[in-house]
């Protein structure tokens, strides 16, 4: 096995920040507005201090909100149910019972003693009938657009039965965000010596895919259904799969190229990261990196340079590091030819897993950034409301809000739902002065990392809130727009999760070693470390929990890292049982209300300095065990752990295994891991269940 070199980032492969992101931390960052960056400026909607007293803020606020906020769900399939629903009716909350796993790097998926775990679907498996068995020297454009696609991220499982806690059958969703042609086709010698039809395996390889699935006997454990008519599996192919584009962006001249004059049709998807199940039933993805498939971006007309810049794109060169050059298999990904395709991508995407035959959709009512994932949350009234992050250092935190209502069980009106609406960024405010906030993790003397926040409107009724730009500049280059109205400097925002229980909503923040003492940019009490190698979990509370409020109080229950660092903090808890935990990215929770959170480039090391692997950890969030944050599992070596999901029966968790063995010099042939199958690295979903029946975790 090759040895793990140092990760260039935190604890990231260097390979890995080269295909996933397009080593985006070697660049400059690409936020350069003058924000401010300590809250001495409060939007003028809301007086800091009545906000804070308002919510009791001033103590660590972590705990049962005590309302949970009413959401009614409706099938998602003939008798089925969304992941979040049966969360709602909650099992009340249980401690978590497993034995934490230790840090390590097995090329394995190792689970708590009691447990176990099998594949239920890898790159290369059959999704649609037909597909040919997986062959890693003959692959084929036709095989791969049958196939699993590569590095899932995303996961949804969604009952296809009418028993919504022990249903026997399930739909599984998985993204597949990138590839790594290195890992992908054997005798790889770069780039520029792929076949047009290896370039086109390789975009192909990207979206989504949607699967069905059956219980193993009466068990928690899971496998792919291989036989039979399987009517909704589906693969969504960046390279074929038509989208239609909706929302006051669709069809305006931003969105308008040669090949589609409409402005309304884009072909595939890019770079899907986390995502969300609707309360009505369908997907949410987001599209994060896409900047680093396009080529070309410095002949791009000099008008189009700026917001180029701002989402990353490389404007002083043909080629940004790594470059796929997928401009030899399709013009398209040409900015100096088609400058406008670049704006086609970066949308949240909706997708009806229980509709073969429907258009996935692209959403500009939600913005266009970097996005990770929107999860929904239903206000008091009535409206959808999406969480999203932007994931990028010092980028913000959004919201959406729908003008329409969300109607139990009316499936048509509900998916014109993230169609038109409002959308917000978020200005953080501070309740400890700046002075107390050293950058070091050391808490203010009110005892909390906490204060209070405002939704700062973008685009509101459908008219724009910031000055000099209309509506359609606003949502196409929504980080330009955010910039000028003085939103909050975050730590890189990934996955952002209500809880079904609390309606308390929960942002996980990776990591950003950007920030610096002395610099613009230094620690502020939200984003409290300067070289934040490790992140931290901000929990924010709506006013009067109703997501559609204008105003919230925040904390940090959770700041991460090695317990034994002085810089960390977990709610409070006795630091001696907690398990060492760095960068969290995707988060869940279970029927208990515990949070679930899948780590990214884990910035811990042995003390060898060796790297560790990533993994899957639980915490309560209320209670005497809140922050107790114990490691359920680890994904095997050179991987990252996506997902998770808690099943409604609390059975069965199922986590996303992305980019094992992805370690600089590894190949097909000399593989720095062989998981799942012990010849080569395949990325896989896989499940976690507990033998004896008991439910998961708790
Ligand atoms: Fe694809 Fe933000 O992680
Ligand atoms: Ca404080
Ligand atoms: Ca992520």
């Amino acid at each position: 096995m090759l040895p793990l070199l140092g990760g260039q980032h935190g604890g990231r492969s260097s390979m890995t920040c080269l295909y996933r992101c397009g080593n985006a931390c070697d660049h400059p960052v690409p936020n350069t507005s003058a924000n401010e960056y300590f809250g001495d400026v409060v939007a003028a909607e809301v007086s800091r201090r009545g906000l804070l007293q308002a919510a009791g803020a001033g103590a660590v606020v972590i705990g049962l909100a005590g309302t949970a906020v009413a959401a009614t769900a409706e099938p998602v399939l003939a008798h089925g149910t969304s992941e979040t629903q049966g969360w709602r009716h909650g099992h009340g909350p249980r401690p978590l019972t497993f034995t934490s796993v230790p840090p390590n790097r097995a090329d394995a998926i190792t689970v708590p003693d009691g447990y176990a775990q099998r594949v239920v679907i890898r790159w290369g498996d059959p999704v649609l009938p037909g597909a040919p068995a997986f062959d890693v020297h003959n692959q084929t454009v036709a095989s791969q657009e049958r196939q699993f696609g590569y590095n899932n991220d995303f996961v949804a499982v969604l009952p296809l039965d009418g028993h919504k806690e022990h249903c026997r059958s399930a739909l599984l969703v998985a993204n597949h965000e990138y590839t790594n042609e290195e890992l992908i086709f054997p005798g790889f010698t770069g780039h520029d010596a792929l076949t047009v039809e290896q370039l086109k395996i390789a975009i192909s390889a990207h979206g989504l895919s949607i699967v069905e699935i059956e219980r193993i006997g009466h068990s928690g454990a899971w496998r792919l259904v291989t036989h039979g008519r399987r009517p909704y599996n589906r693969r969504i192919s960046a390279l074929t799969t038509k989208f239609a584009v909706t929302g006051p962006a669709a069809g305006t001249a931003s969105l308008k190229t040669a090949a589609d004059p409409t402005g309304r049709k884009v072909i595939g998807t890019l770079n899907n990261c986390a995502g969300g199940v609707t309360p009505w039933g369908t997907i949410l993805s987001g599209e994060e990196n896409y900047n680093q498939y396009f080529v070309g971006a410095d002949g791009a007309p000099a008008e189009a340079k700026e917001s180029l810049a701002r989402y990353g794109f490389a404007t002083t060169t043909r080629y940004p590091s790594g470059s796929r050059k997928w401009d030899r298999a399709d013009a398209r990904f040409d900015l100096a030819v088609n400058p406008n395709e670049a704006n086609r991508f970066g949308w949240i995407v909706e997708i009806d897993p229980t509709d073969p035959d429907s258009t996935p959709r692209k959403h500009t009512a939600l913005g266009r950034f970097k996005h990770e994932a929107a999860t929904i949350e239903i206000a008091k009234d009535g409206r959808a409301v999406a969480y999203m992050g932007d994931d990028e250092r010092f980028d913000y935190l959004y919201k959406f809000v729908s003008h329409k209502k969300y109607r139990p069980g009316q499936r048509k009106h509900n998916l014109t739902l993230l169609e038109s609406g409002d959308l917000f960024v978020a200005k953080l405010s501070y309740s400890s002065p700046e002075s107390e906030i050293d950058g070091t993790g050391t808490l203010p003397s009110d005892g909390a990392f906490n204060g209070g926040g405002v939704w700062l409107p973008l685009v509101k009724d459908g008219v724009s809130k910031v000055p000099g730009m209309t509506v359609e500049q606003v949502l196409v280059h929504t980080r330009l727009a955010a910039d000028k109205i003085g939103p909050t400097k975050m730590d890189r925002p990934e996955d952002v999760q209500p809880s079904p229980v609390t309606g308390r909503v929960y942002v996980a923040l990776t990591n950003n070693t950007a920030r610096a003492p002395g610099a613009k940019a230094s620690a502020d009490e939200a984003n409290p470390r300067n070289n934040n190698k490790h992140g931290h979990i901000l929990e924010l509370i709506e006013t009067h929990n109703d997501a559609a409020a204008l105003t919230f109080t925040w904390s940090i229950p959770i700041v991460c890292g090695d317990p034994a660092d002085p810089k960390t903090y977990f709610a409070g808890f006795d630091k001696t049982k907690v398990s060492p935990i760095s960068c969290p990215d995707n988060l869940a929770f279970d029927p208990s209300g515990n949070l679930w959170i899948s780590t990214d480039g884990n910035a811990l090391r042995t003390p060898e300095g060796l790297s560790l692997n990533d993994g899957i950890f639980a915490t309560p969030l209320s209670g005497p065990e809140a922050g107790h944050v114990k490691q359920f599992l680890s994904v095997p070596y050179g991987a990252e752990a996506c997902g998770p999901v808690v099943t409604e029966d609390g059975r069965s968790v199922f986590v996303a295994v992305q980019h094992p063995g992805e370690i600089a010099g590894a190949t097909v042939e000399n593989p720095a891991s062989r998981w799942p199958d012990g010849d080569f690295a395949r990325p896989a979903v896989a499940v976690a269940w507990r033998p004896d029946g008991r439910p998961a975790g708790v």
